[in-house]
């Protein structure tokens, strides 16, 4: 049908199919602006303005939207047709989310600008509650909302001509030496109700720095903010063929019979492919260096399906509808098998899920046991510990399979280039493991692959697997033509991974002063129908948790602690990497067991968390016994903050005041210490947690990261490199690092990732090890291209020697005082005398992985009919190492904190008897919504690690540890009453209130 859309004050006529979207048909113009909305509006991402009010183009036909005025991210602030000229500048939107490092990955910003602009057109001077009530529709998983809810009330300021806020001064104010003392000096904000910046206590080396450790804008932030076309799914190509997937409906067949004839002859539809189709290739779906420490035991597809939601066959086909219409027109006959759904049944059971000869082992992995790997890790002698014990404390605990969500799904794009070399543009953590992987699953040498990651919208873990990339890939193959392959949201829920259930098993010794004598943890992990990361992401749930408390006195010297796992196979969805891998399992159980403990022997949870913590100088306690992938070697850890973190955040939370308070508890006292005038009803129980967490910064001796720099004609330097940035600011920071060494300001350097064609190898994003080993390796690479600056300044100021050369802003200054700037430098090299292209490329591989610490509180109020938790409060102090770039670090931990909650209180994948998923969609999947956010505060404690040039240790995945944990002591605090399993929901806290009243369990 014909129909003429206006957008943007533009009118465009256009031919559409009657059930067509709106988003489809703002997509097809080329508003990119408007994100994927396969969810009718359940993330938001797809909000337009519809005569300026917010709604879900997903969820709207393009037909309802004629003689209406539409309004998409392209209408505000500079126009991209507009190209280099400056016109009216951005939105102060725009700009507002840009300054206070609202934006992460950028894949929600725009529909959270157009939702906050419709809020603004009504109401110029909202409150804090309305504008988080504004941009409630637009789910966020990055950014925890509190810096979008700052931008929009900065903005909201500015367009009302409110005397402009000196933000820089109110809100960021790093570079100067901070008090240390607990007391926070943080001024309160006088824009929300909530802390707008983390304090950050520094450390006197980094006091002398020019772009490291200062809130620079992320590099990538005025794009993301002005909906460019930035992501995968952004991109146009000629004679693009859609691709779906046919899902496996029985969590355990045998698939005796196929046939796509049917399917094949419907016109418009270009490929079919099943297992009959494509050799038999085994490989790994984790996107980990070579070799993968995992077993090989995945197709692309195979006649043997083992869960729901497996694949079955691929169609490529000129439009998604046609391509849907194929897999209904697939004929399959299934054996059905007996699925295995519970991982206490995997071992002992007759049915095997893996019985392909193809299968490959690595280590202790065993098909026939069902068994995807297998792990005893004893340190010391945890029997001789036990038997010195004054108390032995045993609990078991279990912990959730949830999803990454990251908005942005998986997606990809595949296409033969003019040389015949596959392209593969993806939204993956890993484009050099893409291309080295696939290479063997397609049949094509890795030089005729070529992976491009562009933008990606949040990743979380999800993106580390090398998930559906063979899909398009196989497809091209099969038709010569360019596929999109995009996962739907159901997709994402049945087909893609999450994070890997366990039941935990904790033995702890401890004598009558506290002392830890022996420590032990058994899990039993379940990896899903495929082994994708089993043993790794298990082994760090022993390797990160356990080895934070080693025990005091001569138990310190040689601690007692025994971690032992079993991964096994079930017929559910693959789990694999998610943000903390392993490690959030690790720590509900010990922290809440370190909990009970304390108060079982009347001991200040605190203090008896602190007495038994390593201390720095101390070997990691697992760094003899077990290391991912490699051999493990001994290693010290240098810098520990644990208790400077502790004594920030519990003067933050105020904890000396409320802990064991019972009139706080019950209300009958304010936050400033005054009785309290409001009774709350005497259900109501308030109650504070705290929970202490180390991580670790990459894998040593393992990952790899490199980078180059070249010079340009004006002075400028392209950094390129292969690390991958998901919306953390890496690209930012790693710029950062290598502009502090050259002396330019960050707008010169000119950050590229990445590109296996162009950019230096690097293993990815994953493991907290970006800014650590990409920050080292684009460290390096600057301090080769420096002394090539100091040496042509030498040459063009004829000065004997370089090495004194300062480099600063933009110049190279002599001793004498005499200077020659970048720009000069480089056209002398470049066009004048002994010419030479200044660059460098370095790489980095650690020998040392420094853990990050934290101390973690949480405040909530119980309702102790309902069982009904609110977490109030979430206060958290992080030893990170220095901070390269506050802005975006505190953005890390507060998304990061958010995502935590919703492990802590309500995120849970579950099954049928059947196997089949029922959370399917954001609507019975609950993710928290602006509106609901309790209060989020960050606070730096830095110190300076040693292996690092500029000190820094990892920041991404600490912020995953402690809250679940937190929580859970505080509801204990507040109740009295245990929940050993998370997510801790109403029923289960009502649950575990009835057995403390009738004392049955
Ligand atoms: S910044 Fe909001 S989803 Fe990534």
């Amino acid at each position: 049908m014909n129909i003429t859309l206006k957008v943007n004050g533009i009118e465009h006529a256009i031919d559409t199919a009657p059930a067509s979207t709106l988003l489809a048909a703002l997509r097809g113009l080329g508003y990119h602006g408007v994100k994927f909305g396969d969810e009718g509006g359940l993330s938001g991402s797809d909000t337009v303005l519809l005569n300026g009010k917010p709604v879900n183009a997903g969820a709207l036909l393009a037909a309802q939207a004629e003689g209406h005025d539409i309004a998409t991210i392209e209408a505000l602030g500079e126009h991209p047709e507009q190209g280099w000229k400056i016109t009216d500048g951005l939105h102060p939107l725009q700009k507002a989310f840009v300054e206070t490092g609202a934006i992460q990955c950028g894949y929600c910003t725009p529909a959270q600008i157009l939702a906050a602009k419709a809020l603004l057109e009504k109401n110029p001077n909202p409150s804090e509650a309305e504008v988080r009530e504004a941009i409630s529709g637009v789910l966020c998983r990055c950014t925890g909302y509190l810096k979008p809810v700052q931008a929009v009330l900065k903005a909201a300021a500015e367009i009302r001509g409110d005397t402009p806020l000196d933000w820089n001064s109110i809100n960021w104010d790093f570079g100067t030496p901070k008090d240390d003392s607990p007391q926070s000096d943080a001024p309160a904000s006088n824009l929300t109700g909530v802390q707008v910046r983390p304090k950050v206590v520094v450390t006197p080396e980094s006091q002398t720095w020019q772009t490291v450790g200062k809130p620079e804008i992320k590099v990538d932030a005025v794009k993301l903010v002005q909906g460019k076309p930035a992501f995968t799914a952004d991109f146009e190509k000629r004679g693009l063929l859609h691709a779906k997937v046919l899902h496996s409906p029985h969590a355990h067949a045998l698939i005796k019979n196929i046939d796509a004839s049917k399917a094949l002859a419907l016109e418009g539809v270009a490929a079919v492919l099943t297992w009959k189709d494509l050799p038999r290739v085994v490989y790994s779906t984790a996107g980990q260096s070579d070799p993968i420490p995992g077993p090989l035991d995945a197709f692309s597809l195979d006649k043997k399906v083992r869960f729901v939601g497996d694949r079955v066959a691929f169609v490529a086909a000129e439009t998604e509808e046609l391509a849907e219409k194929a897999l209904s027109l697939i004929e399959v006959e299934y054996e059905v098998l007996t699925p295995i759904l519970d991982s206490r049944q995997a071992m002992g059971s007759p049915i095997r899920i893996h019985d392909e000869p193809e299968y490959v082992n690595f280590a202790d992995s065993n098909p026939e046991k069902n068994l995807a790997a297998h792990i005893r890790i004893d340190i010391g002698d945890v029997e001789k510990g036990f038997a010195e014990a004054d108390e032995i404390f045993e609990a078991e605990y279990e912990v959730p399979k949830v999803q990454q969500a990251h908005i942005e799904p998986h997606v990809c794009v595949t296409y033969w280039d003019e040389d015949d070399r596959l392209v593969i543009r993806t939204s993956t953590q890993v484009p050099f493991h893409v291309r080295r992987m696939m290479a063997p699953v397609l049949g094509l040498p890795v030089k005729r692959i070529r992976v491009i990651k562009p933008r990606i919208g949040g990743g979380f873990g999800g993106k580390q697997e090398v998930l559906m990339e063979d899909v398009a890939a196989h497809l091209t193959i099969a038709t010569k033509r360019p596929v999109i392959y995009e996962y739907t949201r159901e997709e994402e829920f049945i087909a893609a991974r999450s994070r890997h259930p366990m039941r935990v098993r904790m033995k702890t010794g401890v004598k009558k002063d506290g002392t830890i004598t022996a420590n032990s943890m058994y899990a039993l992990s379940d990896t899903g129908a495929y082994g994708c990361h089993a043993l790794t992401v298990t082994g760090n749930t022993g390797h990160k948790a356990m080895a934070l408390y080693v025990g005091d006195g001569e138990y310190r010297k040689a601690p007692n602690i025994r971690f032992y796992a079993d991964v096994v196979y079930t017929n559910t969805p693959p789990a694999g990497a998610f943000r903390g891998y392993g490690v959030p399992q690790g720590y509900w159980p010990l922290d809440r067991h370190m909990e009970k403990i304390s108060r079982a022997m009347g001991f200040d949870p605190i203090d008896f968390r602190l007495k038994n913590a390593i201390h720095s100088g101390e070997y990691h306690p697992f760094s003899t016994a077990w290391n991912e992938g490699r051999e493990p070697r001994p290693e010290i850890i240098h810098t520990v903050g644990l208790e400077q973190c502790v004594a920030q955040g519990r003067a933050a939370i105020n904890w000396d005041d409320k802990f064991g308070n019972e009139e706080w508890r019950a209300g009958r006292w304010t936050e400033d210490g005054r009785p309290s005038t409001v009774r709350r009803p005497s259900s109501i129980r308030k109650g504070i947690g705290v929970a202490m967490v180390m991580q670790g910064t990459a894998i040593p001796y393992l990952d790899m990261g490199g980078a180059s720099i070249k010079m340009n004609d004006d002075g400028s330097f392209n950094l390129l490199v292969g690390a991958t940035d998901l919306g953390t600011g890496s690209d930012t920071v790693l710029a950062q690092m290598a502009a502090e060494v050259l002396g330019v300001p960050v707008e010169d350097m000119i950050c590229y990732s990445s590109d296996t064609d162009f950019t230096p190898f690097d293993k990815g994003a994953y493991a907290s090890s970006t800014t650590y080993i990409s920050g080292t390796a684009a460290v390096n690479a600057a301090k080769i291209v420096a002394e090539r600056v100091r040496v042509r300044a030498a040459m063009m100021l004829k000065l004997d020697k370089h090495e004194d050369i300062k480099l600063e802003n933009r110049q190279a200054i002599a001793p004498d005082g005499r200077s020659v700037s970048m720009a000069e430098i480089a056209l002398d090299s470049l066009h004048k005398n002994y010419q030479e292209q200044i660059m460098g490329v370095a790489s980095y591989v650690s020998p040392v992985s420094p853990p990050p610490f934290a101390a973690q509180f949480a405040e909530v109020t119980v309702d102790s009919e309902t069982g009904q938790v609110t977490v109030d409060r979430l206060v958290m102090a992080v030893d990170s190492g220095v901070i390269v770039n506050p802005l975006t670090a505190s953005g890390q931990i507060e998304g990061g904190m958010t995502q935590a909650l919703g492990y802590a209180v309500c995120e849970e994948m579950r099954y049928d008897d059947k196997g089949n998923a029922i959370e399917r969609d954001f609507d019975r999947y609950h993710l928290f919504r602006a509106n609901e956010m309790p209060e989020l505060e960050t606070i730096f404690v830095e110190t300076f690690e040693p292996s690092h040039p500029f000190g820094v240790k990892a920041v991404a995945e600490i912020p995953m540890d402690g809250v679940a944990p937190a929580v859970g002591n505080a509801i204990l605090d507040a109740i009295g009453a245990n929940v050993d399993d998370n997510p801790v929901t109403p029923e289960k806290v009502w649950k575990a209130l009835k057995s403390l009243s009738t004392g049955i369990k």
